[in-house]
């Protein structure tokens, strides 16, 4: 795809080895157990369908539909869930599969959200992390790349829905006003 709006600032090759690495880590550290690779709509699903075919061990792979408002220009950010977990995960290692990790409210929010149905643990493992962006306290234990404060796309990472299937994840010039 030609766009002269677009960097790459993560190729292709670089996301697969790295997401390599990350399924060998992970599988390491839950040798036993049910993991539940939970993954947030829409952004990490491609994310979600390397990482899981990275994994060394059996997973189970479930997904959440969440949309945050006000985000970008108010620090409130409200958050919805607009599609829930199918499988329950009471007593499971639940590992949430994200995009990327910007303000932290929409993590934030599930956080809270998943412990009270009782999972064993809860872990997050996100492509990417833009530290400077953060609003509320958010760790992820598991990060692909951390990227300076750009707005990026591609890789499922989408600009008005458009972009999420470039391989590479590019930095997108002129980027969104509310961003
Ligand atoms: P947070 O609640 O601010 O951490 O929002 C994270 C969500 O915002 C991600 O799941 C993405 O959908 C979206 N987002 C944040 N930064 C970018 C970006 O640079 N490009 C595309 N989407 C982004
Ligand atoms: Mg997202």
């Amino acid at each position: 795809m030609v766009d002269e709006k677009l960097r790459v600032l993560i190729s292709a090759e670089k996301i697969q080895a790295r997401i390599r690495e990350l399924g060998e880590q992970i599988s390491r550290d839950y040798p036993d157990g049910q993991l539940h690779m939970v993954c947030i709509l829409k952004g990490a699903c491609f994310f979600l369908t390397d990482l899981a075919r990275a994994m060394k061990r059996d997973v189970f792979v479930d997904f959440m539909g969440i949309s945050t408002y006000g985000k970008g220009k108010t620090s409130s950010g409200e958050v919805k869930v607009t599609k829930d977990l199918d499988i329950s995960i009471e007593g499971a290692d639940v590992l949430i599969v994200e995009d990327i990790v910007d303000s932290g409210v929409t993590l934030n929010y599930l956080m809270h959200l998943l412990e009270q149905r009782k999972p064993r643990s809860i872990r997050i493992a996100a492509l990417l992390d833009k530290p400077e962006r953060r609003l509320r306290p958010i760790h992820a234990n598991y990060v692909g790349f951390q990227i300076p404060d750009e707005f990026v796309v591609g890789y499922g990472l989408d600009y008005a829905e458009m972009y999420r299937n470039l391989d590479d994840v590019c930095v997108l010039d002129a980027p969104p006003a509310a961003k």
